[in-house]
């Protein structure tokens, strides 16, 4: 089948695209507002962009907000910093239930149950439950418009400048334990899937 996105003539029962792309890492994005408010979201358009310096990106979609943003978006805008958590197998609900459209002054990580730790560089908190953390600079913002008036994403950049692993997820060697920590990554509709030691396989980059 071959179908073009923009005339929407896929003729399937759910518009495809995001079982496209995929698996989707989460970034689970942890922010501070301007009253000290923390705020906690799930984004799988979200990925690393660049190795040095480590850069990362989410893209938040308009929101039913007063100022149709999206808390994490204008919060790492305004705070100028933003946490990375990886979202795992066994964080699982908590991470949907972090989807949760709140008020601003909503606390997603209160909401859920989530234990709120100080980052080290940054003022946004960190998730104490995930065993990875990024903590992220603001970079910038690169606004892609919607289709429809009014609707539109902000791609938003940062800068990984710090970087926390829990300890019990590496190895004797120095490596990072994948499937031990078992991240979940999106997949299309509602679904989802996990790394652990069955789905993770190598390959040896040729010379
Ligand atoms: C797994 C998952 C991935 C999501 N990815 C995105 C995304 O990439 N962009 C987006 O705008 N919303 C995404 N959402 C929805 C947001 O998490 C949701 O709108 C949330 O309320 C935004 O919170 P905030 O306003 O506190 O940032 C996703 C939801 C889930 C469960």
């Amino acid at each position: 089948m071959f179908y073009e996105p923009k005339n929407g003539d896929h003729g399937l029962a759910k518009n495809p695209f995001n079982s496209l792309v995929i698996p989707r890492p989460i970034g689970w994005i942890s922010t501070v507002d301007k009253d000290g408010v923390f705020n906690l979201a799930p984004y799988s358009f979200f990925n690393a962009v660049c190795y040095r310096p480590p850069t990362v990106m989410f893209s938040a979609g308009t929101s039913s907000n007063d100022d149709s943003l999206k808390d994490s978006a204008r919060n790492a805008e305004t705070s100028g910093e933003f946490v990375c958590n990886l979202a795992t197998w066994d964080t699982r609900e908590q991470m949907n239930k972090s989807s949760a459209t709140l008020p601003p002054a909503g606390d997603e990580i209160a909401l859920t149950g989530l234990t709120p730790i100080a980052g080290k560089l940054v003022s946004a908190p960190r998730i104490a439950e995930a065993p990875v953390h990024l903590e992220c600079r603001y970079l910038k913002t690169t606004e892609i418009p919607g289709w429809d008036s009014g609707d539109s994403y902000k791609v938003v950049f940062g800068e990984v400048i710090g970087i926390h692993i829990s300890d019990e997820f590496i190895t004797d060697k120095g490596l990072v334990d994948v499937a031990k920590m078992m991240p979940i990554g999106r997949l299309g509709y509602n679904d989802y899937t996990r790394v652990n030691g069955d789905s993770l396989f190598t390959l040896n980059r040729p010379d």
